[in-house]
This record gives C-alpha cells, sequence and structure tokens, in this order.
C-alpha cells in the first residue's frame, strides 16, 4: 500500500484538498503587502494577537453570519463575544469534544459522516448513534426511536450533542433541508429541558460557501435565538486557502468561555497574521470573490466526474450531482464490499486510483448495522480534469475487473 500512495502515476480521488488551480496568489500578495507597507499594521498583523481572535475579523464574521441567516445583534441577540476564530475548523472540533464529552458520553451523528471528526471522537472515548442521511435529508423517525431507545437504557443522560455537517455535506455532498433542522433542534430543546442542561448541536458549515446554485438554507442559528443550544463551525480553508489554517465557531456564551479557556491552554492565539490577512480579505472583497471562483470551479469540476462517472461505471452503480462542496458519493451494488480490505479497493490500487471507502464514514453503532459497505467517496476537489476523468476511468475499469472475476468465479463448480 505504502508503495502504490508513493506512485507518482498514481490518482487520488481521496483526499479533500483544494483545487490549487485557484488559490487566490493575487489577492493575498497584493493584501500582504498592503499590511506590510504600513508599518503599524504590519507590526501589529506580525505580533501575537489573542486568544479569542482579532476583533475586526469577528465582527465580519458576525456581521456576515447574520445577515445570512437574518440573526438578532445586540444584547438580546448575538455578539462578538461569541465568535472564536480558530486553527480551521478541525482545532475548534477537537476543542469542543475534549471540553464537552468524558469517557463512554453520547453524541449523535449522520451516517455517514466526516470521518476525521470521529477520530476526535475514539480519541476522548465517546459513544455514538447514527441517524441515516439520504438526499431527502435526516431520517427523523429514526432519530425520534434512538431517542426512545436511549431514553429506555438511561444512556440519554449521557447525550452530550449532535454534530450534523449541514451544507454539501462530507462525504454525501447532501444538504440538509431546513425543515430537518426544525426538527432536530425541536428534538435537542426537548431533551435539554427533560435533562436540565444543554444538548448542543453541532452545525459543521464547513462547505457553505461552496454552493453551486446559491439557494442554501439558513443555518440551525437561525432557530436557536434565546435557546443556546448551537455550535455553529466554519471554515476559511475550503473557500479561500487551506494554507491560511483558519476557521471559526459563532458559539453559546457558557460554551465560549469553557472552549476558549481550552484554547488558551492549548495556543493562546491562532495565526494572527494569518487572521489579518482574512480579515483584510472580508473587507475589502478578495474574500467572496475567491469563494465564488472556487464555487465555479468546483462546479466545473464536479460536472466533469459526473460526466465521467456516467459513461465509464454501469447503472447500477448510484450517484447523484452535489449542490456543492468537493464530493461524489457513489453506491456500488451490495455486493461489492468496497472496504480498504475488499477485492475492488485491491482492484483500484491495481489500477492506481484511490477513493475513500463509505465504511470509514460511519461511526460503529451496534443499533444500527446499515454501514455503506459498498459505497465511496470521490473528490473532485484537488484532481485535474484529466486525473478525474482518467481516475473514473480507471475505477470503471476496476469494476469490471471485479465484475469478471466473480463471473469466472461463479462458473467453477463448489465456488460461491
Ligand atoms: C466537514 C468538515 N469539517 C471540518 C473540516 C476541517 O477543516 P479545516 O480544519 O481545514 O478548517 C473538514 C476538512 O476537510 C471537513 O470536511
Amino acid at each position: 500500500m505504502k508503495a502504490v500512495l508513493d506512485d507518482p502515476t498514481i490518482i487520488s480521488l481521496a483526499a479533500g484538498f483544494t483545487a490549487n488551480e485557484i488559490l487566490p496568489l493575487a489577492p493575498v500578495q497584493s493584501i500582504v503587502n498592503t499590511i506590510i507597507d504600513q508599518p503599524a499594521r504590519g507590526q501589529n498583523a506580525l505580533q501575537y494577537g489573542s486568544t479569542i481572535g482579532r476583533n475586526r475579523l469577528r465582527q465580519s464574521i458576525l456581521t456576515r453570519i447574520s445577515e445570512q441567516d437574518q440573526l438578532t445583534l445586540g444584547p438580546n441577540g448575538w455578539d462578538e463575544s461569541q465568535v472564536a476564530v480558530t486553527t480551521g475548523s478541525q482545532e475548534l472540533l477537537y476543542l469542543l469534544g475534549e471540553i464537552l464529552l468524558d469517557p463512554d458520553d453520547y453524541v449523535l451523528l449522520e451516517l455517514p459522516t466526516y470521518f476525521v471528526f470521529m477520530g476526535i471522537l475514539h480519541g476522548l472515548g465517546a459513544k455514538g448513534h447514527s441517524i441515516p442521511t439520504s438526499p431527502d435529508g435526516l431520517d427523523i423517525d429514526a432519530l425520534d426511536r434512538t431517542l426512545k431507545v436511549m431514553e429506555e437504557r438511561g444512556t440519554l443522560e449521557r447525550l452530550k450533542f449532535f454534530y450534523l455537517v449541514s451544507y454539501h455535506q462530507n462525504p454525501t455532498g447532501y444538504t440538509l433541508p431546513f425543515e430537518n433542522k426544525r426538527a432536530v433542534h425541536e428534538r435537542m430543546d426537548r431533551v435539554s429541558q427533560k435533562l436540565g442542561r444543554p444538548v448542543f448541536i453541532i452545525e459543521d458549515a464547513a462547505y457553505r460557501d461552496l454552493g453551486f446554485h446559491g439557494d442554501a438554507p439558513r443555518s440551525l442559528l437561525s432557530i436557536d435565538q434565546g435557546k443556546d443550544l448551537v455550535v455553529y463551525t466554519s471554515t476559511f480553508c475550503k473557500p479561500f486557502s487551506s494554507g491560511l489554517k483558519l476557521g471559526y465557531g459563532i458559539l453559546p456564551r457558557l460554551l465560549a468561555d469553557h472552549l476558549l479557556r481550552q484554547k488558551g491552554n492549548l495556543d493562546f492565539g491562532s495565526s494572527n497574521f494569518t487572521q489579518a490577512i482574512i480579515e483584510e480579505a472580508l473587507e475589502n472583497g478578495a474574500y467572496q470573490e475567491q469563494a465564488q471562483v472556487c464555487s465555479r470551479r468546483y462546479q466545473e469540476k464536479m460536472e466533469i466526474m459526473a460526466e465521467a462517472l456516467q459513461q465509464q461505471l454501469p447503472s447500477d452503480v448510484s450517484w447523484q450531482k452535489p449542490g456543492g462542496g468537493l464530493y461524489i458519493w457513489a453506491t456500488l451494488p451490495s455486493h461489492i464490499p468496497t472496504s480498504m480490505n475488499s477485492p475492488f479497493f485491491d482492484a483500484c490500487l491495481r489500477r492506481k486510483v484511490l477513493y475513500v471507502p463509505g465504511d470509514l464514514c460511519c461511526f460503529p453503532d451496534e443499533d444500527n448495522p446499515s454501514i455503506p459497505h459498498s459505497s465511496i467517496r470521490l473528490s473532485f476537489g484537488a484532481a485535474s480534469p484529466e486525473q478525474i476523468t482518467e481516475g473514473i476511468a480507471r475505477l470503471g475499469q476496476a469494476y469490471q475487473d471485479i465484475s469478471s472475476a466473480s463471473r469466472s468465479a461463479s462458473m467453477i463448480p463448489g465456488t460461491f
């Protein structure tokens, strides 16, 4: 496997990397010059900052999200003390796990979900239940059943949060409909009242600014007024520059204090220079422009991948075009497993193409056996158009390899 990964001829449709060819070189160069050309400003940017992050940046973030979500600001609504800037949204997700979870605590997750977050949960000894999601949204009946079972078993008391990737999800590309958000909020509010403490909803909006059609539903913050249950996390990495590695959260006040104490212990603040760049990019419009550049480019690449899938894979492989983000989720017939030790994965390695197996995107949950053993996540972010077309052709060849191997095996008496 290691030898294959080191092979430069391998095509990776696995990594969730951003596209090199559209990274914002000119805007960042001009912003850096603007900052450095003014000594006081340059010195400020090159000095330590604060744990919570730069004030103007946090104000811009709050203004932007409050406009998108029609949030009330001020004493009866949100203010900048609830906005924290972090080293990518990954740091924020890690800190949230750390302050909210003790070993054997429970979380709710989508099935499938962002697999790197599961690493955090495993590390903290958390348990979880997965709620199936589909292009139509989350299975709210399954959520109700899960909550009921947890109550009967006495584990509801250990439920700490529901983690949702609500826009152009990693790994499926699905966007959670607004009615689903209402339903989830209503359930978590009810459980919170029953337990006498908040059961939070972490809404990971990492791909919100990478929509192809500009019609995304409002976030859960828009439902949360006065309840303080929603933690909104997002990132500047995907729609601007992953190398700047900056994310942010909008948090309930109670949680913001805990989180910042922990972040202070960890790094007493994310890179101040990087923040100064994003702060200027938000103020001069470079961020908004770049997010559009990214969305257009990813839409083009998604169309190329969709066209290749249409041509190279048989009709028993199901998938659909996402409305944004970086991923297509494809499901093969159930007799073709896709896990890392499957014949299909091996065939893909031989054909030199990589994908993320669907079963890696599922939190182990003995109550929910519907792990997507035959699904794969394909990323169209980093690969060039030529690599995408060639990579999907190789995937199609690997599929043929497996189909003909199982056909010949079935013709030998005594084998399956
Ligand atoms: C759903 C989701 N959340 C969070 C992250 C972390 O992003 P970053 O730390 O680069 O902001 C990723 C990265 O791929 C992601 O897919």
